[in-house]
């Protein structure tokens, strides 16, 4: 039984749509990125603690709600991670930001750890991974990975498409770490691509094929 969360909210699954189809252009594309990323940011922060502040209005005084507790860290897997890493950041602009640079071996499909900057007192933050792609899920563990060694405790993991096969290896390795993603796919192919799919988020989104 595979642990996930489909964030099936219209707007973002006519625009994922839009972004899967073949004739969507790279301009378009990362408009698309953005806003489907800025509604998962939403949703993902849905569980955030609000405490009351006192403030006054022009007209009144009044006990206003205002988020409260740990601050929020965004961890970009590069480099398609970035491209939801500026749509979430538009909603949060406050949060702060790391990058893990992993690549996957064409033919091992094994994770290679090539960069990594993280923000300070993880420990004391609210931690969001974000990467488009969840395929056979080596890099989102491997990041996670990284992640708690750093001192890292309350994770997510936020994608855009998953496979069945990615999502069961986070689940294996990471129990600990909720999955959010706005579909779950059929299944990956011989080269670990993601079926349907929407092609290789990196090039799509920066135009490098
Ligand atoms: N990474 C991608 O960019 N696309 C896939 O389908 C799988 C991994």
């Amino acid at each position: 039984m595979l642990k996930v969360t489909v964030i099936d909210h219209p707007l973002i699954q006519h625009k994922l749509t839009l972004m899967r189809r073949v004739e969507t252009s790279t301009g378009k594309f990362r408009v698309l990125l953005r806003e489907i990323s800025m509604l998962l940011a939403y949703e993902v922060t849905r569980d955030l603690p609000l405490k009351t502040t006192a403030i006054r209005t022009p007209l009144a005084s009044m006990n206003a709600p205002i988020i409260d507790g740990k601050k929020l860290a965004l961890i970009s897997i590069l480099r398609a991670g970035n491209g939801i890493l500026e749509g979430m950041l538009e909603l949060i602009p406050s949060a702060r930001v790391g990058h893990i640079g992993l690549y996957r071996e064409p033919d091992t499909l094994q994770v290679v750890e090539y960069y990594i900057k993280l923000p300070e007192n993880l420990q004391d933050r609210d931690v969001f991974l974000v990467d488009p792609m969840l395929a056979t899920g080596n890099s989102a563990v491997a990041a996670l990975n990284r992640l708690k060694e750093a001192g890292a405790r309350a994770l997510k993991y936020i994608c855009l498409l998953a496979a069945p096969e990615g999502i069961g290896n986070v689940n294996e390795k990471h129990p600990d770490v909720p999955i959010y993603t706005a579909a779950v796919d059929d299944r990956l192919n011989e080269k670990g691509y993601i079926l349907p799919g929407l092609g290789d988020a990196g090039d799509r989104i920066f135009g490098t094929k």
